[in-house]
């Protein structure tokens, strides 16, 4: 059994006075509910291609493939229940003054777990819009003989999702791009830093002077960037971190979890 060591560099940063803390997510901190992640070992993009079920393209090419898609995930996601991580992420923004959290996800779980405003870039499975007019509708999906939504004005009805090769919400990137820009420490929690421009915060972050945080059983391509790399579930490491530094639990070692080490990267 490994400890789980949270480093008392991170502990003093994160009880510092008026402490600014930013978390991005991604999908590795809803695997632990049971929804698939899109690129780790049983992730939607081993078995399937982007381009056919997440670009306008394919929506446009077979609205009905990818609605059945967003269906089956809307009924995982529907089933799904928030984990540890998403709730200590909740208890975090209760807690501290200066918390921004930002997720990738669209599974709606960080606001089922009680947090309050979660900027969602990638926008929110469980809501549909337009593709034409982008007007909101509800949580509308295929009907019960599988047909197809439509709006009023004519427009084919899809989940209020992004897709690749479409914009990011910009209020909610750029606000997000400001917490960054303003973040003491940030963390980066299941997420492969892959996909732009979420990925990118962490460099804003950076530059801005933050300690950077990586949460994550594996290595990622941006782990080299982070200050302290915490090697493990999202689920188990997080309300460590939430023991120590709300509960005032001394000090870290704590077993009962497997295969979690720190990195430490010297800059
Ligand atoms: P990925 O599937 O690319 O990465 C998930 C990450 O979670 C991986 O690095 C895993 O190692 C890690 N992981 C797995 N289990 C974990 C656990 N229990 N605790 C912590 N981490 C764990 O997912 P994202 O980085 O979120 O975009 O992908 C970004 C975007 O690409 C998604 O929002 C989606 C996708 O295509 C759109 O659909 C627009």
């Amino acid at each position: 059994m490994s400890p789980i060591v949270i480093s008392e560099r991170l502990i003093d940063a994160l009880t510092a006075d008026r402490v600014r803390v930013v978390v991005l997510t991604g999908a590795g901190v809803s695997a632990e509910s049971g929804i698939p992640t899109f690129r780790s070992a049983g992730g939607y993009w081993k078995s399937y291609r982007p381009e056919d079920l997440a670009t306008p393209e394919a929506f446009a090419r077979d609205p009905r493939t990818v609605w059945e898609w967003y269906a089956h995930r809307r009924r995982l996601v529907a089933g799904a229940e928030p984990n540890p991580a998403h709730i200590e992420l909740a208890r975090w923004e209760m807690s501290l003054a200066g918390f921004t959290l930002i997720t990738q996800n669209v599974d709606g779980l960080h606001r089922r777990a009680g947090s309050r405003q979660p900027f969602e870039l990638h926008g929110n499975i469980t809501e549909s819009i337009c593709h034409r007019c982008r007007q909101s509708q509800g949580s509308v999906g295929l009907g019960p003989k599988g047909e197809l939504p439509a709006c009023a004005c004519g427009g084919k009805i899809r989940p209020a999702v992004v897709w690749f090769g479409e914009p990011l919400p910009q209020r909610t990137l750029q606000l997000a791009g400001e917490a960054a820009e303003r973040a003491d420490v940030y963390f980066s929690i299941g997420t492969s830093s892959i996909v732009q421009p979420a990925a990118d915060l962490a460099y804003v972050a950076k530059e801005a002077g933050a300690y950077l945080i990586e949460i994550n059983p594996e290595e990622t391509a941006m782990s080299r960037l982070f200050d302290e790399c915490l090697r493990g579930p999202a689920g188990a490491i997080v309300p460590e971190i939430g023991k120590r530094v709300f509960d005032g639990e001394s000090h870290g070692i704590t077993s009962g979890v497997k295969d979690i080490h720190v990195e430490s990267h010297e800059s």
